[in-house]
């Protein structure tokens, strides 16, 4: 339990900070609202969560019973992995879902699971993300992409996110009176 409350909860949150970054940065009308209205910070916490999440084919589980999903039959017994980027990108649960909107409201994303074993540390991890994001976006509201496409790192059994994310921080502020052209 221990080792996993450190990798599980140290991983995870390093990645998510880099990805949810990296799409900030390629979507500048969006990370300009952010700095336009930090209060859109935790949903759009949420957002980054749903539309990056971390764990991609995280979910294992064993079926409970004999079940059919499309025209797949999966029988009892059988391990079965939940693709929780997917579902998070269901276009019958999400309007628009390949678009990340910092203002979506309803967004109940599967990024931390679901069910009896939910993330333990979910509070924990969105109050570091929304921490980090308006630090960030208040001290450094001028931050861009240093190159064009960072390298991601990920696959069934990784966390996915970027190996490296160069930026160009710009000149520190005190206050944020700055914004992205
Ligand atoms: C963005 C960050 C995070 C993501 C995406 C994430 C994702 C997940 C997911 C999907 C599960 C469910 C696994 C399953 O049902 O098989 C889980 C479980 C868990 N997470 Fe997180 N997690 C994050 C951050 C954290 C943090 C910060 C901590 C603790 C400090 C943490 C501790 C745990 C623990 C202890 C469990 C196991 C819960 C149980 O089995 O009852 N996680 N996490």
């Amino acid at each position: 339990m221990a080792g996993l409350l450190f990798a599980g909860g140290a991983q995870t949150t390093t990645q998510m900070i880099g990805s949810g970054l990296l799409l900030l940065l390629r979507h500048h009308d969006q990370l300009g609202r952010l700095i336009d209205a930090p209060e859109l910070i935790p949903s759009a916490v949420d957002e980054l969560l749903r539309f990056e999440s971390p764990i991609t084919l995280g979910l294992i589980r064993h079926a409970a019973d004999d079940i059919s999903v499309g025209d797949i039959s999966i029988p009892r017994g059988d391990l079965v992995f939940v693709g929780v980027a997917s579902a998070n990108h269901d276009e019958r649960r999400y309007s628009d879902p390949e678009r990340s909107d910092v203002t979506r409201q309803e967004n109940p994303h599967r990024t931390f699971g679901h069910g009896p074993h939910y993330c333990l540390g979910a509070s924990l991890a969105r109050l570091e993300l929304q921490t980090v994001l308006a630090a960030l976006i208040e001290q450094y509201p001028t931050i861009r992409l240093a190159c064009d496409l960072p390298m991601f790192r990920g696959g069934p059994s990784v966390l996915r996110g970027p190996m490296a994310l160069p930026v160009h921080l710009g000149p520190a502020t005190t206050k944020n009176t700055r914004k992205l052209e």
